[in-house]
């Protein structure tokens, strides 16, 4: 399989982290932090030289001029989410951009005050909430509502969601949901979320952390209001890299709603006039507060390059065979002392499987990341790892599954 992988030579591009041996790690840990890729020093090099060389004027004379620096990344970001370049943005990090966005569109009345969520949301999406919820002075108790997967399941289904929106609808002003949730990596049907909660009047919202660069994003067409993802998972830009956002174009032009300004979100045509009244740039670019950190951009710049080049129908291709050969092999060793909680179906999941552990606790994970195999744990009892079709390899997956059953035994 390695041999007819056409995207095999993009492992090439990424550092590797080794072992206290000096052995390549087994890295399927793209879910929580992507590699490095080769070329994101010399993407920052370029821009630390600019700044040395122009100091200030950097902003208009350099290679990459700072000033609209951040829509050189426009187009490729569009691309990944399926979105209009007008659509999206790249600023701040994710908990930053959900409550900005939260601050547009939650909006709650006495009628209509709920937000829907998954239970075991992120803790920052679950605290990001519930602060929202305080901040409008309403009750967490009565304005929260967390779909939970049926007893003894793992993952939500779909006719639940849909039942509980049909339900609650007239009370819910915003459904906010992970796109592949965090723990699981469930994939969620969000066309028909969006379809379902606009039906009723609410705003659609999704956390695509765990979605974004890994599996196919149409958010134009499946019309949620918002999004927003990081990009230091599948995007690869780096430890706490800059991140993204989605607004609909139906709200590129909706200057009546409550919005926090910041001068980088004011109009670019007018915005060095320096005027003391805030006038938003259309689209996404209306939510930005700050100039853009141009170092942390950078990096990510460089990631943007290979998705782009790779294409992200290929990655997707070839992730669906990745993480499918990953299942077929924990099948065959399937001992009462893991279950992988992950969904079967293919369209239902990302790279990421779940394998949730019987017998063991943390202590897995440490004795697998002293052996060179680099996962990561989440409490109380799943073990998470994700084939990255960028850069991990079949080999990766058939060693990974080795090692998991020697320190299993
Ligand atoms: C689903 C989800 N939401 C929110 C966050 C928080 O991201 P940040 O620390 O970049 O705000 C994470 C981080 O891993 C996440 O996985």
């Amino acid at each position: 399989m390695d041999a007819h992988d056409t995207l095999a030579h993009f492992r090439e591009r990424f550092y590797f982290p080794k072992t206290k041996d000096g052995r390549e790690c087994i890295y399927l840990c793209g879910h929580s932090l992507g590699l490095q890729p080769k070329t994101a020093r010399s993407y920052i090099e370029e821009e630390l030289q600019d700044w040395a060389q122009l100091g200030v004027e950097g902003h208009f004379h350099g290679k990459n001029p700072w000033m609209p620096y951040h829509r050189l990344l426009a187009d490729q970001t569009a691309a990944l989410v399926g979105a209009q370049p007008t659509e999206v943005v790249v600023m701040n990090s994710l908990t930053v951009n959900l409550h900005l966005m939260m601050v547009s569109f939650y909006r709650p009345t006495a009628e209509r005050h709920k937000i829907v969520i998954e239970r075991g949301a992120f803790p920052s999406d679950q605290y990001a909430v519930k602060s929202q919820i305080l901040f409008h002075k309403f009750d967490p108790a009565q304005s929260l509502i967390e779909l939970t997967p049926c007893q003894g399941e793992s993952c939500l289904r779909d006719e639940d969601i849909d039942a509980l929106i049909e339900r609650e609808g007239n009370s819910i002003a915003l459904i906010l949901l992970g796109g592949v949730n965090y723990a699981t990596g469930q994939l969620l049907d969000m066309p028909a979320i969006t379809r379902a909660g606009h039906r009723k009047g609410c705003i659609v919202g999704f956390d695509l952390a765990h979605a974004a660069g890994n599996v196919p994003l149409h958010l134009h067409e499946w019309g949620p209001d918002f999004a927003a993802w990081c990009s230091y998972k599948y995007l690869n830009g780096g430890p706490g890299c800059v991140a993204g956002c989605f607004v609909h174009d139906r709200h590129a032009r909706a200057w009546g709603i409550p919005r926090f300004g910041g001068w980088w979100g004011h109009d670019e045509k007018t915005r060095f006039q320096m005027g003391p009244k805030f006038q938003p740039m259309h689209g996404a670019e209306g939510w930005q507060l700050s100039n853009p950190p141009i170092m942390a951009l950078a990096p990510l710049r460089a990631s943007m390059e290979i998705f782009t080049e790779a294409g992200m129908e290929a990655l997707r291709a070839k992730s669906v065979a990745l993480t499918g050969y990953m299942e077929f092999l924990l099948k065959q060793k399937q001992f009462p002392k893991f279950q992988v909680i992950t969904p079967a179906a293919e369209d239902r999941r990302g790279a990421q499987l779940s394998i949730r552990l019987t017998h063991h606790g943390r202590d897995l994970c440490h004795r697998l990341t002293a052996d060179g195999v680099i996962g990561d744990w989440r409490e109380p009892d799943t073990f998470r790892v994700a084939a990255v079709p960028l850069y991990n390899s079949y080999q990766d997956v058939y060693r990974f599954v080795e090692r998991f059953e020697v320190t299993l035994s």
